[in-house]
């Protein structure tokens, strides 16, 4: 089943008290599968809103979201969780990894809501974190670990359940530059060697260097949709970058 997004007319108005606070504004848009799309725009455009739509995480006020030509705006809340775990890995600025765990168990997290067994879903981390070049880590807790090292474990935890679809969130916001070309370099890769469709937020310029494709949102709108220039080419990308 292709996994191509259709986003149709919608709108998304949050309530804060007596006022309403309308973020999306009718944004239509298509995003295929294999697909990178970055998706820039000042802060406060509604990005993040955007993203979390798109990924099942958040509904919209009106207007249509398919994702593989299933609509997520009439699905049920249970409905929803299962297409988020089996069509999704999300990866966010912060990392959002459980402190207390180690870098493996951190990775395995969604095979324990899989109901995947111990052994396999330990067997499928130490895999994952083999791939992304972190396998001396795999005991250390994420305080352990340098900000590329923990947004490596995001990646990898993300990938855990192999979802079609990779969507990021400021990936890069609590990097250093170089670190955050690496990340961006792996989610290329992602792209181009296992056919994930990649969507990234972010409010870096460098991202047109990786993406096919850029949407500019502002004020809640799409203001610009476009193909990049290059469509960057496998052999640009470092060895070091992980080979799913
Ligand atoms: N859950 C929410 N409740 C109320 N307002 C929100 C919520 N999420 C986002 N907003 C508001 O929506 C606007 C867009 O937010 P966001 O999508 O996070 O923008 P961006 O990611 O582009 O910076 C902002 O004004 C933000 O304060
Ligand atoms: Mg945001």
């Amino acid at each position: 089943m292709t996994q191509g997004i259709e986003v149709r007319n919608v709108h998304k108005l949050f309530r804060i008290g007596d006022a309403q606070l309308h973020v999306l504004k009718s944004v239509s848009l298509t995003i295929g599968a294999g697909e990178f799309v970055g998706i820039m725009g000042p802060s406060g455009s509604g990005k993040s809103t955007l993203l979390y739509l798109i990924g099942g995480l958040d509904r919209p006020t009106d207007g249509q979201i398919a994702v593989g030509g299933a609509r997520l705006d009439t699905m049920s809340s249970d409905d929803l969780a299962y297409f988020r775990s089996q069509t999704v890995g999300f990866v966010f600025q912060s990392f959002h990894l459980v402190p207390t765990l180690t870098a493996l168990e951190n990775v395995a997290l969604p095979g324990i809501f899989a109901k995947v067994p111990h052994d396999a879903r330990m067997a499928h981390a130490t895999a994952l974190l083999h791939k992304l070049k972190m396998s001396d880590r795999a005991e250390h807790r994420p305080s352990q670990l340098s900000g590329g090292q923990q947004q490596r474990v995001a990646i990898a935890r993300a990938l855990f359940n192999d979802p079609p679809i990779i969507m990021c969130d400021e990936p890069t916001g609590a990097l250093d530059t170089q670190t955050g070309r690496l990340v961006m370099r792996m989610l290329r890769a992602l792209c181009t060697r296992a056919g994930k469709t990649v969507v990234v937020v972010t409010h870096d310029p460098g991202i047109e260097n990786y993406a096919d494709r850029m949407i500019l949102l502002r004020d809640g709108r799409v203001i610009d949709d476009y193909a990049t220039r290059q469509r960057p080419a496998l052999d640009a990308l470092e060895e070091s970058v992980p080979n799913p």
